[in-house]
């Protein structure tokens, strides 16, 4: 079924929405909300994004008819910033399990698996205005029915309908994701929050390595912290910190 503005209202109602059949990029049509005064909880959704962005510079697709692409509008307390991974993978994991999807995962920092493949990336960036934090904008990218056939991303990627082997209808999916979105934002801040989040990620304990700016780390991930830091505990047995990178799990017997 095809998304377009009443469905998405009705849908998303009472919720400020801003619907386009296509945009550059939903976080950017959300951050010039946010800039002229967008409520909290305000969210831009498109069904094509022409200049769709992924974390570390890359491109993200979103052709049209066949994915989500939202962004979210949050006005937090800047204490709580670093929390927004945490939210927003766990709502998109949440959704999954009230899809009934089985071997869902967390991995860090912010992509939802399913079998081992990517279904959901989120793209949490903050806006400020001088030193003032005007919110943070949740960019959610979910996986419903693309067609990776014959592209690098087929071995790595899945979608919703792939796994459950039925259509889906992209509005209802929507609202159920607003929805696990304000449960889990209630938690922000709370131990649950972090407790939930590290639960849902099975490579905690496994050896890593970790690709990012500060070059390639080994380890192993040990735990994660109340700021999203990912701890890994190297070979000499020093731990340390890592705030953003590529985890890749290493394989036993590799
Ligand atoms: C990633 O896995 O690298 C994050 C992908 C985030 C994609 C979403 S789609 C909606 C929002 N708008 C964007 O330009 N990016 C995010």
């Amino acid at each position: 079924m095809s998304l377009t503005q009443e469905r998405i209202t009705l849908a998303l109602a009472p919720r400020p929405v801003q619907f386009y059949e296509s945009v550059g990029s939903t976080n950017d049509a959300a951050r010039d909300w946010l800039h002229n005064d967008a409520p909290h909880g305000a969210v831009v959704i498109a069904d094509e994004q022409t200049a769709g962005r992924g974390r570390m510079g890359r491109t993200w697709h979103t052709p049209p008819g066949v994915a989500l692409a939202l962004s979210v509008i949050l006005k937090i307390p800047p204490q709580h910033a670093a929390q927004v991974n945490m939210v927003g993978t766990l709502a998109v994991a949440s959704t999954l399990l009230a899809l009934k999807i089985d071997d869902i995962a967390i991995k860090w920092a912010n992509d939802v698996l399913v079998g081992g493949k990517k279904i959901s990336g989120i793209l949490p960036e903050a806006v400020w205005q001088g030193d003032q934090l005007l919110g943070v904008v949740l960019g959610v990218g979910v996986n419903v029915r693309n067609d990776f056939a014959g592209t690098p991303l087929a071995a790595t990627a899945t979608t919703i309908e792939a796994v459950t082997e039925r259509p889906q209808d992209r509005a209802a999916l929507v609202a159920v994701l607003l929805l696990q979105l304000d449960r889990w934002l209630e938690g922000m801040g709370s131990a649950h929050l972090l407790h939930a989040y590290k639960g849902a990620m099975p490579m905690l304990g496994e050896p890593i390595t970790v690709q990012g700016g500060a070059g390639t780390i080994q380890g192993v991930a040990q735990d994660v912290r109340a700021d999203g830091a990912l701890l890994i505990q190297q070979a000499g047995g020093e731990t340390v910190p890592v705030l953003a990178g590529d985890v890749t799990v290493v394989e036993q017997g590799a």
